[in-house]
């Protein structure tokens, strides 16, 4: 996929951080995107400039098929769909048992939820179209402060792989990025390095470009390396803290 003009793009999370400047990035280059998202504030603040905002929470499929049948009203077919809204919260199973409704959401919005997005928007997906997950180094390596932020992740990262192989005879792309630390709205409260949401945006349509199945954003371009090398570093230095 080398030229996004008239490409039909949905960004769940597209109204803040990472979807955003996805957003701003494909609709820079042509593509005709809509992004999704919950609060309205933040959809109104997306919305312009190539860029259709609907309310849709991931979590519920009833939403879900709504947002989907406006795409398929408006445009017939989805070429690019992007399943990146998602949020991390720090836990401690040492204070078990935590709340259960709490951990339930976060499985929903952050693993159950794109499996079903992309489930129900699979028969919009044309050939030659490609889906996005936007995965998390602690996918890779997870960080003991969030685990079940982390093992969501790893979830995502094993769903796309799966994908990638039953949908390779129809012609369409799956790619997993994985980004460090970004400086989203998400992050303000952590005093880590962390790279502009740009930056993300750029390496995604790249990778788009280059028919990769994985991207690796900044520093976690080592992540792979040190994971070969020594598996016990890469969990020593992702996970401490
Ligand atoms: N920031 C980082 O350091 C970092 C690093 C690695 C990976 N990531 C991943 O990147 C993605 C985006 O993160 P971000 O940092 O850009 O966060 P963000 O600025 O907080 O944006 C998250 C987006 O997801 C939407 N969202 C959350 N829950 C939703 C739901 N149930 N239904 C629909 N939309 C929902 C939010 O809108 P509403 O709240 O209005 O619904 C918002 O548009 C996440 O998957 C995150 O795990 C982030």
């Amino acid at each position: 996929m080398d030229d996004f003009r008239g490409k039909v793009v949905l960004i769940t999370g597209g109204s803040s951080g990472i979807g955003l400047a996805l957003a701003q990035a494909f609709a820079a280059a042509g593509a005709a995107v809509t992004v999704c998202g919950r609060d309205p504030g933040r959809l109104a603040a997306a919305r312009g400039g190539g860029v259709e905002a609907i309310a849709c929470d991931i979590t519920e499929p009833d939403q879900v098929t709504a947002l989907l049948a406006r795409l398929q009203a408006r445009h017939g077919r989805l070429d690019i769909l992007v399943n990146n809204a998602g949020w991390m919260e720090e836990r401690d199973f040492r204070a078990a048992p935590l709340d259960g409704a709490a951990l339930a959401a976060e499985v929903a919005a952050n693993l159950t939820a794109h499996v079903q997005v992309t489930n129900l928007a699979l028969p919009l997906i044309a050939r030659g179209g490609a889906i996005v997950f936007v995965g998390s180094g602690y996918g890779w390596a997870p960080w003991a402060r969030a685990p079940v932020y982390s093992a969501c992740k790893a979830g995502v990262r094993a769903f796309a792989q799966t994908l990638r192989l039953q949908l390779a005879n129809r012609n369409v792309a799956v790619m997993e990025v994985v980004p460090p630390a970004v400086d989203t709205p998400a992050t303000t409260h952590r005093r880590v390095a962390k790279i502009a949401p740009e930056r993300v945006a750029a390496a995604t349509l790249a990778g788009l470009r280059r028919g990769r199945r994985e991207v690796f954003v900044g520093e976690a371009a080592f992540l792979p390396w040190l994971l070969r090398l020594s598996p016990r570093l890469a969990e020593r230095i992702v996970g401490r803290g």
